[in-house]
């Protein structure tokens, strides 16, 4: 077995009185895409710092690319590449330039064509010889990644990589992970977006409170969750009591609203159709039926107990 691209154990991190990391443990496999998710200040960026070795940990351990980064910091660095800050990117220079000179600094053999590449595949060929201060938003995010692939990390963090991107500039990022994972390269992505981590991620973990509140595939963590709900509406009293009488006893229903009824169907088709047929057995017709199938938000919400935004009903 190879040894996971990442491996923290009891990780622990506090700004002065306040605890941010209370033993955090996660393990991301070699070559896949793990989606970090938590609130904003839920502690994800404090997390890739600590993983990139920009700070040290309090106590625990953390591994990454095999090394221990606070024993052998330069070999992780060597590994890994961390974008999202737009650091490493000059305004005053067209793309191409900036990542040639990237190139030339982390000594590429042929930093021209490897620029070429790049601004290919982050779909920048056309725009690479204008100068970076009139990109978009989205365009920097995708030079800023480019600029990360230099070298060939083994290992890429990407902190909020989508936050403020518009949503054609999400979908052309989401593209770009794709194709990095694809690649081989081992993806390690922080979001705040629940969507964004069943779209990319082989693997989710919800930070919450300082600890790893649940972790899974997405399909694991929606699985959490009480089956697939079927609410089905009908057109009276005398209906929605016969409906309820029918299923009784086999089935998990609550009674939503006055002429409707929500039943647990635990996922699978047979146990809808079971309902239909029961209900074509009492002589009943909804007039009306609707599948509710949980989201990784759903689960999101149910670990961390949080409201979503907006107005409450
Ligand atoms: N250098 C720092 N000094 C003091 N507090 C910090 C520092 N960095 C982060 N924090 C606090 O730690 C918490 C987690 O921050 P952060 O890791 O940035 O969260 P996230 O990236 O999930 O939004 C926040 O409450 C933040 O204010
Ligand atoms: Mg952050």
């Amino acid at each position: 077995m190879t040894e996971p691209a990442i491996e923290v154990r009891a990780l622990r991190k506090s700004f002065r009185d306040h605890q941010v990391l209370r033993g955090v443990d996660l393990t991301v496999d070699q070559g896949t895409v793990f989606a970090l998710l938590g609130k904003n200040g839920a502690g994800k960026t404090t997390i890739i710092n600590i993983l990139t070795t920009l700070i040290p940990a309090d106590a625990g351990t953390a591994r990454v690319g095999g090394f221990d980064v606070a024993a052998h910091p330069e070999s992780v660095r060597r590994h890994i590449s961390l974008t999202g800050q737009f650091a490493a990117v000059d305004d005053v220079l067209t793309a191409r330039e900036n990542l040639i000179l990237m190139g030339d600094l982390r000594h590429v053999a042929n930093s021209r064509a490897t620029a070429k590449e790049l601004l290919a595949r982050f779909g920048l060929s056309d725009a690479a010889d204008r100068r970076v201060a009139t990109y978009s938003g989205g365009m920097r995010r995708r030079l800023d990644i480019a600029m990360g692939l230099i070298g060939d990390p083994s290992i890429v963090f990407l902190d909020e990589p989508t936050n403020g991107l518009d949503p054609e500039g999400r979908l052309s990022m989401w593209e770009n992970i794709r194709s990095l994972a694809h690649s081989g390269t081992t993806v390690f992505l922080t979001t705040q977006y629940l969507e964004e981590a069943d779209e990319l991620a082989h693997r989710v973990a919800v930070l919450h409170d300082g600890c790893v509140a649940a972790t899974g595939t997405p399909a694991e963590l929606k699985g959490m969750l009480p089956g697939d709900l079927v609410t089905f509406d009908f057109h009276d009293e005398r209906d929605t009591r016969a409906a309820m009488e029918a299923l009784k006893g086999d089935f998990d229903i609550t009674r939503s609203e006055t002429l409707a009824l929500t039943v647990a169907t635990g996922g699978g088709t047979a146990r809808v159709a079971e309902i239909f047929i029961r209900l074509r057995d009492a002589r009943v017709e909804p007039v009306d039926f609707t599948q509710l199938i949980p989201t990784l938000d759903d689960v999101f919400f149910s670990l961390t107990g949080g409201a979503k935004e907006g107005p409450q009903t």
